[in-house]
């Protein structure tokens, strides 16, 4: 009864395929941890393990130098990597935020296929892990991608692994359930398409809905820092946009998710349509990286410089 109390109190919904006692246990205390969210934002799902943590520290010498071994994922298109300088980071989320039809699902299922190109030129083993939140992954289109780049194709789909996701609290379960996944299968690219589509359909943006909302996507965008972190994973989330009134924002739109999305992606891409097949790219947020644009193409060959 309590549990029910608690359950109705956060909004969410149990996952539909509660069958197994570690699932109901997890999830319980997970909702618990969720709904205890304090005022500060801080939520005990993640501070609950911090005596498992190791403390060290490093020079800044030292973390340049692991940095500059890291591993930029090529986009596809050489305009856009020069504006990322390289491509795709380890460790940080990677925000690409667009209207419909700008190409945010083409970059991502193209970015699935370079970590696999990257595999056949180096030996590496790495495998994708790709959420679904709106159901547009298409295997077809990876082998489209992939026959592109002169690939054999026999174990392309094989290397990339996929979640349908239903509702936002399935959303966080598949996301805890995915670092065994991550950790046993070398997991080395997390694409979540798109973050924000069920917590929109959830939701609503005034008041105490809009609130809860944002600490939701707080508590999964940290969830998946963490694991962007423990990992070394290149993650690459998409995002939705509105309507902007301020008169600031590029072709009068801007990403969903305020101040949450914007101070917990490190590289913030906005993509929109160019004429034709060409579409524009902005970085318009990154630690490192000057605010700069880039022209590229969508083809049936994939992301591309021309078409
Ligand atoms: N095989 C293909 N060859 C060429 N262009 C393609 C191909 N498949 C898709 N496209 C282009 O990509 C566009 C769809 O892009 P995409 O699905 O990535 O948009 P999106 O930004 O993810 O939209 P949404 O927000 O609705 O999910 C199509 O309108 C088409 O222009
Ligand atoms: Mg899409």
């Amino acid at each position: 009864m309590a549990r029910e109390i608690r359950l109705a109190k956060t909004g969410l919904d149990l996952p539909r395929n509660t069958s197994g006692n570690r699932k109901i246990s997890w999830f319980n205390s997970t909702i618990n941890d969720l709904s205890r969210v304090s005022s500060t934002g801080a939520s005990p799902l993640f501070t609950r393990n911090m005596e498992h943590h190791s403390v060290y520290f490093i020079t800044a010498s030292e973390l340049m130098k692991s940095r500059s071994n890291s591993l930029k994922l090529p986009t596809g298109s050489k305009a856009l990597d020069a504006i990322l300088h390289g491509g795709y980071r380890e460790g940080s989320l990677t925000e690409i935020s667009g209207p419909s039809g700008s190409g945010k699902t083409q970059l991502v299922h193209q970015a699935c296929v370079n970590l696999l190109q990257f595999n056949l030129s180096t030996n590496a083993k790495f495998r994708a892990l790709f959420i679904d939140t709106e159901g547009t992954f298409r295997p077809e289109r990876l082998l489209q991608m992939a026959i592109a780049n002169g690939m054999n194709v026999k174990n392309v789909l094989r290397d990339i692994i996929y979640a349908r996701v239903y509702n936002f609290s399935h959303q966080i379960v598949v996301i805890e359930k995915a670092r065994d996944i991550i950790k046993e299968q070398g997991v080395k690219l997390l694409v979540v398409d798109s973050i924000i589509n069920h917590l929109r359909a959830e939701y609503g943006i005034t008041g105490t809905q809009l609130v809860r909302r944002q600490q939701l996507l707080n508590v999964h965008l940290h969830q998946l820092l963490q694991l962007a972190g423990n990992f070394g994973m290149i993650t690459i989330i998409t995002n939705q946009v509105m309507v902007d009134l301020s008169g600031v924002a590029i072709n009068k739109v801007k990403p969903v998710g305020g101040n949450i999305m914007a101070h917990g992606c490190a590289y913030r891409l906005m993509v929109g349509k160019n004429r034709g097949r060409s579409r524009v790219a902005e970085l318009i947020h990154a630690p490192d990286l000057p605010q700069d644009r880039a022209i590229y193409y969508i083809s049936e060959q994939g992301i591309r410089d021309s078409c």
